[in-house]
């Protein structure tokens, strides 16, 4: 029985050389006998992206996997603009293995720093803020708006709901003042410097981090709330 973890990860790769190729090259024969693996990527290596525990496995057998311990928490971006910013976001909601990621306005989104994480995700299109909000109710999630506007209330000191829906605002306008209205709540970053805002792509990745530190378990399920101190 031949194990992958018998194969080290960057197995090909030199590790003075920065230019060396990432992942694992092909793998030796005989092939684990293991329907997720993709004979493709065993014959041909695995330069993707990806976890360890994921090397050679079909991308569809990936998604399945990560369905089975998705968060609660999902995040939808205001798209006016087709802002850079999205796809870092978006990888970033693959890091937290999010519910589902809601690309609001135009249906067409700037992937490029996605890295194809995309593919790992459920990503939702609404064509106008009426129809997430349509969503958000009928799933059960709240709406939390994210940007530094009049009115929000600093994340530090917010509880992020478990059920919940972390709303970014494009470079440059941010959220629409219709978006804004929508959202059960506003909370903003607390900054130190002279800029005015973050990028969003920062923004998301720290108001992520801000909800799993509440509610994501380090397993990777789901934290209980704390029993009461008697
Ligand atoms: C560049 S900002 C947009 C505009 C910002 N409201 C301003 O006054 O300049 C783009 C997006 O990043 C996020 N963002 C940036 N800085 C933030 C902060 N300090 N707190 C919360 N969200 C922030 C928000 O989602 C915002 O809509």
């Amino acid at each position: 029985m031949i194990h992958l973890n018998d194969r080290p990860a960057n197995a090909d790769a030199d590790p003075a050389d920065p230019t060396a190729p990432v992942g694992v090259g092909p793998h030796p024969r005989p092939w684990p006998d293991d329907p997720r693996l993709d004979p493709q990527l065993l014959a041909e290596g695995d330069r993707r992206n990806v976890l360890d525990r994921y090397r050679y496995w079909r991308l569809e057998e990936i998604v399945a996997d990560l369905d089975t311990h998705r968060h609660p928490l999902h995040v939808a971006i205001q798209n006016w603009e087709h802002d850079f910013n999205i796809g870092s976001i978006v990888r970033t909601a693959n890091a937290f293995n999010v519910a589902g990621v809601h690309i609001v306005g135009r249906r067409r989104w700037n992937r490029r720093g996605a890295m194809v994480t995309d593919r790992y995700l459920h990503v939702h299109h609404h064509p106008d803020v009426a129809s997430l909000v349509e969503w958000a109710a009928r799933a059960g999630v709240r709406l939390v708006g994210v940007d530094n506007l009049p009115g929000s209330v600093p994340l530090e000191t917010f509880e992020l709901p478990r059920d919940c829906c972390l709303v970014f605002g494009s470079e440059g306008p941010g959220l629409t003042e219709e978006m804004v209205g929508a959202c059960n709540g506003l909370v903003a970053i607390t900054q130190y410097g002279s800029t005015r805002s973050l990028n969003a792509g920062a923004a998301a990745a720290i108001a992520m981090y801000h909800w799993s530190v509440r509610w994501a378990s380090p397993a990777g399920g789901i934290a209980r709330p704390a029993a009461a101190a008697r």
